[in-house]
């Protein structure tokens, strides 16, 4: 299923770069443009990385404010 219709990325695609190493949109933008066009990916994008794709969950995950991805990625 496609995350990134602007740029044809599927889920899988994005899961993959996170376990690259990418941990936010910004860092799945600059690996493979999600998120650069229209911009309505991104949230879908923070939800993937949010469920396990990336190691950085953790810190969620011990009630750490995950809000400062959203921040992050403004
Ligand atoms: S759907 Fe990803 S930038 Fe438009």
């Amino acid at each position: 299923m496609y995350v990134c219709s602007c740029f044809g990325i599927t889920e899988q695609q994005v899961k993959q770069h996170a376990d690259g190493g990418a941990c936010t949109p910004r860092q799945i933008a600059s690996a493979c443009k999600a998120g650069t066009d229209c911009g309505s990916c991104v949230r879908r994008i923070q939800a993937i990385l949010g469920r396990g794709a990336c190691p950085r969950r953790e810190l969620a995950d011990r009630g750490q404010p995950a809000l400062a991805e959203l921040e992050d990625a403004a």
